[in-house]
């Protein structure tokens, strides 16, 4: 967790999680690590899932040390049912259940629509789109036995629109669509199904790379960036007991950001890409 952000464990008890195991696909970095640390501090233990073993394996161990619990790192391409099949057995035989899985794993890149391949958005789709529905789809029975939890990680550009992110947009939008439609059909096995879109959290790839130089914290209604632990303490809310009538909902942490900019995004050089 980032220097400013709440410490969820000033706010939520340290073991609400005793016992549960969390899944996360892109636990290795960004977001989606600092979830998973966040998670575990609070007493669970995680398998975090993703292409890069050497990069994953060296995150599985920094997080077990500062986060003072377990977490197991199994190299998966979200994108191949046989890889997320092998991952979730691994995950099943070392850990024995699943409790709560985070579909956080994707790749983007700027680019205009007319000069994007038919392999580059097939890319993206796959591996935010297609990636989130192949791992909800092996990790489904253990959330059913365990009457578990799913967070989607989405984004915001989708609802209104934003240059160069064509691709990315109509991925994402489909994963916020999967969180309601898997709410309304996993409710009743007693699984809540929710989303998390963050808007721009400093010190994350996706800022680094896909945010226009002109998206400043004053263009925020918040009139700062987020920060990592902004994005997480909505994690562990919406897997905490706190939450246990909230299904089918994307929480958006952003700063109020999607709200005032999208326009904003549109590079200086747009007309020459
Ligand atoms: N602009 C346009 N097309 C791009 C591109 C870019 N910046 N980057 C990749 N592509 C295209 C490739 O040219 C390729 O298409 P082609 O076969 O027609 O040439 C296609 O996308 C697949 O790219 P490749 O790098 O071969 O696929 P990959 O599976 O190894 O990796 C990504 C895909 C998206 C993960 C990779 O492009 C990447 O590393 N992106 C940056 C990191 C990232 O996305 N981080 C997380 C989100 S912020």
């Amino acid at each position: 967790m980032t220097s400013s952000a709440v410490d969820t464990q000033e706010i939520f008890k340290q073991g609400i999680f005793k016992g549960k195991i969390l899944l996360c696909s892109g636990g290795g970095t960004g977001i989606c690590r600092d979830m998973t640390e966040s998670i575990v501090r609070h007493g669970a233990k995680a398998v975090i899932v993703s292409r890069k073993i050497d990069k994953l394996q060296k995150a599985a161990e920094e997080m077990s040390k500062s986060a003072g619990g377990e977490v197991f790192a199994v190299q998966a391409d979200v994108r191949k049912p046989e890889d997320v099949e092998r991952a979730v057995a691994e995950a099943i035989k070392k850990f024995g259940r699943i409790d709560f899985l985070i579909n956080g794993a994707a790749g983007n890149f700027l680019a205009p629509f007319e000069k994007l391949s038919y392999n580059a958005i097939k890319t993206v789709i796959e591996i935010d789109l297609l990636g989130t529905i192949n791992l909800t789809k092996a990790v489904l029975p253990y959330l059913k036995a365990s009457k578990g939890s799913i967070i989607n990680v989405s984004m915001t550009l989708q609802y209104r629109g934003v240059p160069l992110q064509s691709h990315a947009g109509a991925a994402k939008a489909g994963i916020d669509a999967l969180t309601r439609h898997w709410a309304t059909e996993f409710g009743p096995s007693g699984i809540r199904v929710n989303g998390i879109a963050p808007g721009p959290i400093a010190a994350t790839e996706g800022m680094k790379r896909l945010l226009s130089k002109q998206a400043t914290p004053r263009t925020i209604p918040l009139q700062r960036f987020g920060e990592l632990g902004d994005v997480s303490q909505s994690g562990v809310f919406l897997f905490s007991e706190a939450a246990n009538y909230i299904t089918g909902l994307t929480v958006v942490v952003d700063g109020g950001h999607w709200l005032t900019t999208s326009s904003s995004s549109y590079p200086d050089n747009l007309s020459k890409m």
